[in-house]
Protein backbone atom coordinates (compact mmCIF):
# COMPACT_ATOMS: atom_id res chain seq x y z
CA UNK A 1 0.00 0.00 0.00
CA UNK A 2 1.30 3.57 -0.88
CA UNK A 3 0.44 4.89 2.66
CA UNK A 4 3.02 7.12 4.74
CA UNK A 5 4.85 5.67 7.06
CA UNK A 6 2.84 7.29 10.18
CA UNK A 7 -0.04 6.40 8.91
CA UNK A 8 1.17 2.54 8.88
CA UNK A 9 2.31 2.83 12.32
CA UNK A 10 -0.63 4.19 13.39
CA UNK A 11 -2.50 0.66 11.64
CA UNK A 12 0.07 -0.80 13.91
CA UNK A 13 -0.65 0.92 17.04
CA UNK A 14 -4.61 0.67 17.49
CA UNK A 15 -6.21 2.06 20.35
CA UNK A 16 -8.23 -0.63 22.32
CA UNK A 17 -10.63 1.57 22.13
CA UNK A 18 -11.22 0.39 18.65
CA UNK A 19 -11.00 -2.90 19.57
CA UNK A 20 -13.50 -2.09 21.84
CA UNK A 21 -15.87 -0.69 19.04
CA UNK A 22 -15.34 -3.22 16.98
CA UNK A 23 -16.75 -5.59 19.78
CA UNK A 24 -19.63 -4.24 20.61
CA UNK A 25 -20.78 -4.10 16.60
CA UNK A 26 -19.83 -7.68 16.67
CA UNK A 27 -22.11 -8.48 19.48
CA UNK A 28 -24.87 -5.98 18.16
CA UNK A 29 -24.73 -7.76 14.46
CA UNK A 30 -24.47 -11.44 15.67
CA UNK A 31 -26.06 -11.52 19.56
CA UNK A 32 -26.20 -15.70 19.31
CA UNK A 33 -22.81 -15.91 19.12
CA UNK A 34 -22.43 -14.83 22.79
CA UNK A 35 -23.92 -16.38 26.00
CA UNK A 36 -25.30 -13.07 27.13
CA UNK A 37 -25.72 -9.35 26.27
CA UNK A 38 -23.04 -7.55 26.48
CA UNK A 39 -22.22 -4.75 29.30
CA UNK A 40 -20.42 -1.92 28.21
CA UNK A 41 -19.16 0.22 30.72
CA UNK A 42 -16.27 1.28 28.44
CA UNK A 43 -16.96 4.54 26.44
CA UNK A 44 -17.08 7.99 27.66
CA UNK A 45 -19.80 8.83 25.74
CA UNK A 46 -23.17 10.30 28.14
CA UNK A 47 -26.08 8.94 26.69
CA UNK A 48 -28.79 11.24 28.72
CA UNK A 49 -29.84 13.66 25.94
CA UNK A 50 -28.83 17.28 25.84
CA UNK A 51 -30.57 20.35 27.62
CA UNK A 52 -34.48 20.71 25.83
CA UNK A 53 -33.77 24.84 24.99
CA UNK A 54 -30.88 23.74 23.18
CA UNK A 55 -33.61 22.17 20.03
CA UNK A 56 -35.82 25.47 21.10
CA UNK A 57 -32.87 27.22 19.63
CA UNK A 58 -31.85 25.68 16.77
CA UNK A 59 -35.62 25.33 15.66
CA UNK A 60 -35.66 29.27 15.96
CA UNK A 61 -32.44 29.24 13.47
CA UNK A 62 -34.19 26.63 11.39
CA UNK A 63 -36.95 28.65 11.17
CA UNK A 64 -35.79 31.91 10.31
CA UNK A 65 -34.92 32.72 6.72
CA UNK A 66 -31.99 34.72 7.35
CA UNK A 67 -30.11 32.59 9.99
CA UNK A 68 -31.05 29.81 7.61
CA UNK A 69 -29.27 31.36 4.82
CA UNK A 70 -26.19 32.04 7.31
CA UNK A 71 -26.34 28.88 8.71
CA UNK A 72 -25.66 27.68 5.17
CA UNK A 73 -22.40 29.99 4.88
CA UNK A 74 -18.98 29.67 6.16
CA UNK A 75 -18.02 31.45 9.18
CA UNK A 76 -15.03 32.96 9.80
CA UNK A 77 -12.22 30.40 10.56
CA UNK A 78 -12.24 31.26 14.45
CA UNK A 79 -16.23 31.54 14.65
CA UNK A 80 -18.83 34.14 13.85
CA UNK A 81 -17.72 37.50 15.52
CA UNK A 82 -21.14 37.61 17.23
CA UNK A 83 -20.77 34.11 18.90
CA UNK A 84 -17.29 34.89 19.96
CA UNK A 85 -18.33 38.20 21.92
CA UNK A 86 -21.33 36.05 23.33
CA UNK A 87 -19.07 32.97 25.00
CA UNK A 88 -18.12 34.97 27.71
CA UNK A 89 -21.65 35.22 28.98
CA UNK A 90 -21.89 31.54 28.48
CA UNK A 91 -18.87 31.20 30.81
CA UNK A 92 -20.28 34.46 33.36
CA UNK A 93 -23.80 32.80 33.88
CA UNK A 94 -22.80 28.79 33.96
CA UNK A 95 -19.73 28.61 35.41
CA UNK A 96 -19.40 32.16 37.23
CA UNK A 97 -15.75 32.79 35.16
CA UNK A 98 -14.95 36.31 33.66
CA UNK A 99 -13.36 35.60 30.78
CA UNK A 100 -12.45 37.96 27.40
CA UNK A 101 -13.68 37.50 24.24
CA UNK A 102 -10.45 38.47 22.99
CA UNK A 103 -8.98 35.23 23.76
CA UNK A 104 -10.92 33.13 22.02
CA UNK A 105 -10.96 31.03 19.28
CA UNK A 106 -13.95 28.63 18.73
CA UNK A 107 -13.58 25.05 16.70
CA UNK A 108 -14.77 21.96 15.22
CA UNK A 109 -14.64 19.74 18.51
CA UNK A 110 -11.74 19.68 21.22
CA UNK A 111 -9.97 17.01 19.63
CA UNK A 112 -9.21 18.92 16.48
CA UNK A 113 -8.36 22.05 18.70
CA UNK A 114 -5.77 20.54 20.94
CA UNK A 115 -4.14 18.78 17.77
CA UNK A 116 -3.91 22.40 16.00
CA UNK A 117 -2.43 23.47 19.98
CA UNK A 118 0.41 20.88 19.59
CA UNK A 119 1.08 22.24 16.26
CA UNK A 120 1.05 25.62 17.60
CA UNK A 121 3.32 25.17 20.07
CA UNK A 122 5.40 21.96 19.26
CA UNK A 123 8.68 22.01 16.74
CA UNK A 124 10.10 18.33 16.66
CA UNK A 125 12.37 17.20 19.57
CA UNK A 126 10.31 20.01 21.50
CA UNK A 127 9.02 18.11 24.53
CA UNK A 128 5.44 17.80 26.17
CA UNK A 129 4.48 16.58 29.59
CA UNK A 130 1.30 14.74 29.97
CA UNK A 131 0.21 13.09 33.43
CA UNK A 132 0.31 9.28 34.14
CA UNK A 133 -2.53 8.45 33.94
CA UNK A 134 -3.98 10.55 31.13
CA UNK A 135 -6.49 10.84 28.32
CA UNK A 136 -5.39 8.29 25.79
CA UNK A 137 -5.90 10.10 22.40
CA UNK A 138 -3.24 12.90 23.37
CA UNK A 139 -0.28 10.52 22.34
CA UNK A 140 -1.91 9.26 19.48
CA UNK A 141 -2.38 12.80 18.46
CA UNK A 142 1.27 13.86 19.22
CA UNK A 143 2.49 11.02 17.30
CA UNK A 144 0.46 12.11 14.26
CA UNK A 145 1.09 15.73 14.16
CA UNK A 146 4.22 15.48 14.89
CA UNK A 147 5.39 12.20 13.09
CA UNK A 148 6.45 10.56 16.03
CA UNK A 149 8.83 13.21 16.76
CA UNK A 150 7.33 15.21 19.62
CA UNK A 151 9.05 14.30 23.02
CA UNK A 152 6.34 12.48 25.70
CA UNK A 153 7.00 12.27 29.13
CA UNK A 154 4.59 11.30 32.03
CA UNK A 155 4.47 12.97 35.00
CA UNK A 156 2.96 10.60 37.40
CA UNK A 157 0.06 11.57 39.27
CA UNK A 158 -1.02 8.49 41.52
CA UNK A 159 0.99 6.94 44.40
CA UNK A 160 -0.38 4.03 45.55
CA UNK A 161 -4.20 4.22 45.50
CA UNK A 162 -4.14 8.43 45.84
CA UNK A 163 -4.57 11.48 43.59
CA UNK A 164 -0.54 13.13 44.88
CA UNK A 165 0.82 15.43 42.06
CA UNK A 166 4.34 16.77 42.80
CA UNK A 167 5.00 20.32 41.66
CA UNK A 168 8.49 19.24 42.78
CA UNK A 169 8.43 16.15 40.48
CA UNK A 170 6.99 17.84 37.62
CA UNK A 171 10.27 20.66 38.15
CA UNK A 172 12.50 18.03 37.95
CA UNK A 173 11.10 16.80 34.60
CA UNK A 174 11.80 20.32 33.12
CA UNK A 175 14.43 20.72 30.09
CA UNK A 176 15.17 23.39 27.87
CA UNK A 177 12.65 22.08 25.49
CA UNK A 178 9.41 22.00 27.56
CA UNK A 179 7.12 23.62 25.83
CA UNK A 180 3.30 22.52 27.66
CA UNK A 181 2.15 21.04 30.43
CA UNK A 182 -0.90 19.22 29.75
CA UNK A 183 -3.63 18.51 32.18
CA UNK A 184 -7.22 16.84 32.34
CA UNK A 185 -9.36 18.45 35.31
CA UNK A 186 -11.85 16.35 36.21
CA UNK A 187 -9.47 13.94 34.74
CA UNK A 188 -9.98 10.73 32.16
CA UNK A 189 -9.37 8.24 33.23
CA UNK A 190 -9.16 9.34 37.07
CA UNK A 191 -12.03 11.20 37.17
CA UNK A 192 -9.86 13.79 39.60
CA UNK A 193 -9.93 17.88 39.95
CA UNK A 194 -6.84 19.71 40.15
CA UNK A 195 -7.05 22.27 43.18
CA UNK A 196 -6.06 25.94 42.68
CA UNK A 197 -2.83 25.32 44.21
CA UNK A 198 -1.78 22.87 42.19
CA UNK A 199 -2.54 24.89 39.04
CA UNK A 200 -1.10 27.97 40.27
CA UNK A 201 1.88 25.45 41.65
CA UNK A 202 2.08 24.46 37.65
CA UNK A 203 1.98 28.13 36.45
CA UNK A 204 4.27 29.54 38.43
CA UNK A 205 7.12 27.16 37.20
CA UNK A 206 5.28 27.84 33.68
CA UNK A 207 6.09 31.35 34.04
CA UNK A 208 9.81 30.50 35.39
CA UNK A 209 10.35 28.64 32.15
CA UNK A 210 8.42 29.36 29.20
CA UNK A 211 6.06 26.52 28.84
CA UNK A 212 2.13 26.73 28.69
CA UNK A 213 -0.05 24.91 30.72
CA UNK A 214 -3.16 23.32 28.61
CA UNK A 215 -6.12 22.80 30.68
CA UNK A 216 -8.45 19.96 29.39
CA UNK A 217 -11.82 20.83 30.65
CA UNK A 218 -14.40 18.36 28.92
CA UNK A 219 -15.96 17.51 32.00
CA UNK A 220 -15.94 20.40 34.14
CA UNK A 221 -19.62 20.60 34.26
CA UNK A 222 -20.20 16.98 36.04
CA UNK A 223 -17.82 17.96 39.45
CA UNK A 224 -19.36 16.41 42.34
CA UNK A 225 -16.95 18.17 45.10
CA UNK A 226 -13.33 19.54 45.48
CA UNK A 227 -12.16 23.07 44.23
CA UNK A 228 -14.33 24.88 41.64
CA UNK A 229 -12.19 27.87 41.71
CA UNK A 230 -10.01 26.94 38.47
CA UNK A 231 -12.86 27.28 36.75
CA UNK A 232 -14.25 30.41 38.09
CA UNK A 233 -11.28 32.44 37.88
CA UNK A 234 -9.54 34.16 35.80
CA UNK A 235 -7.15 32.15 33.42
CA UNK A 236 -3.75 33.12 33.70
CA UNK A 237 -1.26 34.76 31.48
CA UNK A 238 0.13 31.03 30.56
CA UNK A 239 -3.18 28.96 30.36
CA UNK A 240 -4.63 27.32 27.48
CA UNK A 241 -8.36 26.09 28.58
CA UNK A 242 -10.11 23.84 25.88
CA UNK A 243 -13.52 23.83 26.50
CA UNK A 244 -15.41 21.35 24.59
CA UNK A 245 -19.33 21.44 24.25
CA UNK A 246 -19.30 17.39 23.60
CA UNK A 247 -19.68 16.61 27.43
CA UNK A 248 -21.43 19.36 28.88
CA UNK A 249 -24.06 19.40 26.26
CA UNK A 250 -24.07 15.62 26.03
CA UNK A 251 -23.92 16.33 22.40
CA UNK A 252 -20.37 14.92 21.15
CA UNK A 253 -21.56 14.64 17.78
CA UNK A 254 -22.05 18.25 17.36
CA UNK A 255 -18.43 18.56 17.31
CA UNK A 256 -18.15 22.23 19.02
CA UNK A 257 -15.65 23.89 21.50
CA UNK A 258 -13.66 26.69 21.91
CA UNK A 259 -10.08 27.49 23.40
CA UNK A 260 -9.86 30.26 25.69
CA UNK A 261 -6.02 31.23 24.49
CA UNK A 262 -3.23 33.78 25.36
CA UNK A 263 -3.69 36.72 22.98
CA UNK A 264 -0.64 36.66 21.57
CA UNK A 265 -1.53 32.87 20.29
CA UNK A 266 -4.86 33.76 18.71
CA UNK A 267 -3.67 34.84 15.14
CA UNK A 268 -1.21 31.64 14.63
CA UNK A 269 -3.96 29.54 15.84
CA UNK A 270 -5.78 30.97 13.68
CA UNK A 271 -3.42 30.40 10.37
CA UNK A 272 -2.93 26.87 11.23
CA UNK A 273 -6.68 26.35 11.72
CA UNK A 274 -7.68 28.10 7.97
CA UNK A 275 -5.30 25.33 6.63
CA UNK A 276 -6.83 22.90 8.33
CA UNK A 277 -10.48 23.36 9.17
CA UNK A 278 -11.21 26.24 6.84
CA UNK A 279 -14.62 26.97 9.53
CA UNK A 280 -16.15 25.39 12.68
CA UNK A 281 -20.39 24.35 11.66
CA UNK A 282 -22.48 27.69 10.74
CA UNK A 283 -25.75 26.18 12.00
CA UNK A 284 -24.50 25.11 15.07
CA UNK A 285 -22.91 28.50 15.91
CA UNK A 286 -26.34 29.72 15.15
CA UNK A 287 -27.53 28.19 17.78
CA UNK A 288 -25.18 29.11 20.18
CA UNK A 289 -25.41 32.88 19.47
CA UNK A 290 -29.81 32.57 19.93
CA UNK A 291 -28.50 30.48 23.01
CA UNK A 292 -25.60 32.56 24.72
CA UNK A 293 -28.26 35.71 24.16
CA UNK A 294 -30.63 34.80 26.75
CA UNK A 295 -30.24 34.77 30.09
CA UNK A 296 -33.10 32.73 31.01
CA UNK A 297 -31.88 29.66 28.41
CA UNK A 298 -28.52 30.58 29.86
CA UNK A 299 -29.73 29.32 33.57
CA UNK A 300 -31.82 26.11 32.56
CA UNK A 301 -28.32 24.95 30.70
CA UNK A 302 -26.95 25.62 34.27
CA UNK A 303 -29.72 24.39 36.01
CA UNK A 304 -29.08 20.84 33.72
CA UNK A 305 -25.58 20.69 34.70
CA UNK A 306 -26.18 20.90 38.07
CA UNK A 307 -28.93 18.37 38.17
CA UNK A 308 -26.69 16.30 36.03
CA UNK A 309 -23.65 16.60 38.52
CA UNK A 310 -25.52 15.33 41.27
CA UNK A 311 -27.20 12.18 38.84
CA UNK A 312 -23.52 11.36 37.90
CA UNK A 313 -22.14 11.53 41.58
CA UNK A 314 -24.70 9.57 42.83
CA UNK A 315 -23.73 6.74 40.46
CA UNK A 316 -20.17 7.82 41.18
CA UNK A 317 -20.53 7.10 44.63
CA UNK A 318 -22.42 3.66 44.76
CA UNK A 319 -19.69 2.56 41.99
CA UNK A 320 -17.03 3.59 44.68
CA UNK A 321 -18.68 1.63 47.15
CA UNK A 322 -19.27 -1.69 45.44
CA UNK A 323 -16.00 -1.83 44.09
CA UNK A 324 -14.46 -1.65 47.65
CA UNK A 325 -16.48 -4.18 48.69
CA UNK A 326 -14.54 -6.15 46.82
CA UNK A 327 -11.46 -7.57 48.81
CA UNK A 328 -7.96 -6.13 47.46
CA UNK A 329 -8.92 -3.57 45.12
CA UNK A 330 -7.81 -0.04 44.92
CA UNK A 331 -10.09 2.90 44.23
CA UNK A 332 -9.39 6.26 43.36
CA UNK A 333 -13.00 7.79 44.08
CA UNK A 334 -13.71 10.40 41.74
CA UNK A 335 -14.40 14.10 42.41
CA UNK A 336 -15.67 14.61 38.12
CA UNK A 337 -16.34 13.13 35.40
CA UNK A 338 -18.05 9.77 34.12
CA UNK A 339 -15.38 7.11 35.41
CA UNK A 340 -14.01 5.08 38.32
CA UNK A 341 -10.15 4.20 37.91
CA UNK A 342 -9.66 0.96 40.32
CA UNK A 343 -6.21 -1.00 41.06
CA UNK A 344 -6.19 -4.51 40.12
CA UNK A 345 -2.79 -4.70 40.78
CA UNK A 346 -3.06 -7.03 43.89
CA UNK A 347 -4.83 -9.73 41.25
CA UNK A 348 -2.24 -9.10 38.84
CA UNK A 349 -0.24 -6.44 36.64
CA UNK A 350 -1.64 -7.22 33.46
CA UNK A 351 -4.95 -4.95 33.24
CA UNK A 352 -4.74 -6.20 29.51
CA UNK A 353 -5.17 -9.37 30.03
CA UNK A 354 -7.74 -8.79 33.01
CA UNK A 355 -9.84 -6.21 30.33
CA UNK A 356 -9.68 -9.19 27.64
CA UNK A 357 -10.88 -11.87 30.34
CA UNK A 358 -13.66 -9.86 31.66
CA UNK A 359 -15.21 -8.97 28.43
CA UNK A 360 -14.56 -13.16 27.06
CA UNK A 361 -15.78 -14.62 30.32
CA UNK A 362 -18.28 -12.10 31.42
CA UNK A 363 -19.37 -10.39 28.90
CA UNK A 364 -18.13 -7.22 30.50
CA UNK A 365 -16.63 -4.25 28.86
CA UNK A 366 -14.35 -2.01 30.56
CA UNK A 367 -11.22 -0.58 29.62
CA UNK A 368 -7.14 -1.06 30.36
CA UNK A 369 -5.20 1.34 32.47
CA UNK A 370 -2.32 0.36 30.39
CA UNK A 371 -3.76 2.44 27.76
CA UNK A 372 -4.00 5.65 29.54
CA UNK A 373 0.01 6.40 29.48
CA UNK A 374 0.89 3.58 31.02
CA UNK A 375 -1.60 3.15 34.26
CA UNK A 376 -0.60 -0.57 34.46
CA UNK A 377 -2.30 -2.69 37.11
CA UNK A 378 -5.97 0.01 36.77
CA UNK A 379 -8.52 -0.57 35.00
CA UNK A 380 -11.66 2.20 34.10
CA UNK A 381 -14.62 1.85 34.33
CA UNK A 382 -17.02 4.31 33.02
CA UNK A 383 -20.92 4.40 33.90
CA UNK A 384 -21.50 7.75 30.96
CA UNK A 385 -23.37 5.01 29.09
CA UNK A 386 -25.57 3.94 31.63
CA UNK A 387 -26.53 7.29 33.29
CA UNK A 388 -30.33 6.32 32.31
CA UNK A 389 -29.99 2.38 33.66
CA UNK A 390 -28.39 2.43 36.32
CA UNK A 391 -29.53 -1.54 36.59
CA UNK A 392 -27.19 -2.04 33.60
CA UNK A 393 -24.54 -0.75 36.02
CA UNK A 394 -25.50 -2.78 38.80
CA UNK A 395 -25.20 -5.76 36.20
CA UNK A 396 -22.06 -5.28 35.33
CA UNK A 397 -20.50 -4.44 38.72
CA UNK A 398 -21.94 -7.75 40.00
CA UNK A 399 -20.27 -9.52 36.78
CA UNK A 400 -17.09 -7.92 37.93
CA UNK A 401 -17.64 -9.34 41.43
CA UNK A 402 -18.41 -12.83 40.45
CA UNK A 403 -14.91 -12.56 38.31
CA UNK A 404 -12.50 -12.11 41.19
CA UNK A 405 -14.39 -14.20 43.58
CA UNK A 406 -13.60 -16.94 41.30
CA UNK A 407 -10.31 -15.79 40.66
CA UNK A 408 -10.14 -15.53 44.57
CA UNK A 409 -11.53 -19.27 44.70
CA UNK A 410 -8.76 -20.46 42.56
CA UNK A 411 -6.01 -18.91 44.07
C1 LIG B 1 -10.34 14.43 28.28
C2 LIG B 1 -11.00 14.43 26.95
N1 LIG B 1 -10.72 15.40 26.09
C3 LIG B 1 -11.31 15.43 24.88
C4 LIG B 1 -12.19 14.47 24.47
C5 LIG B 1 -12.79 14.56 23.11
O1 LIG B 1 -13.64 15.66 23.06
P1 LIG B 1 -14.26 16.27 21.73
O2 LIG B 1 -15.54 15.53 21.47
O3 LIG B 1 -14.50 17.70 22.06
O4 LIG B 1 -13.29 16.09 20.62
C6 LIG B 1 -12.50 13.43 25.34
C7 LIG B 1 -13.42 12.37 24.92
O5 LIG B 1 -13.66 11.40 25.56
C8 LIG B 1 -11.89 13.41 26.61
O6 LIG B 1 -12.14 12.44 27.48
Amino acid sequence: MGISDIAKYMMEHPSSIREIMELVAEYEKHPEKFPRPLVYLAGGWPQDPPPRVLREKLREVLEDDDAWRRAARYSPTIGFPDLIELIPEYERHVFGRNVSSEKIVFGLGSTEQTAAIFRLLLNPGDEIILTRPGYLNYVRQLELELSLRAKIRYWPIIEGSEFRPSIDALNNMLTSRTKAVLITSPGNPDGQVWDDTLLRGIHDLAEDHGFYVIIDAAYRAFIFEGDKTPFQRKPLEREIWICSFSKEFRAPGWRASYVVIPEELRRPLNTIEQARTLAPVSLIQLMLIRLFSDREALASVRRHYEEGARRYAELAEETVRELLSIENIGVLPPKGGFYVFFNISAFSEDDKKVWRELIDKKQLALAPGSDFNGARGWIRLSFAPVVETPEVLREGIKRLKEFFAEIKAHQ
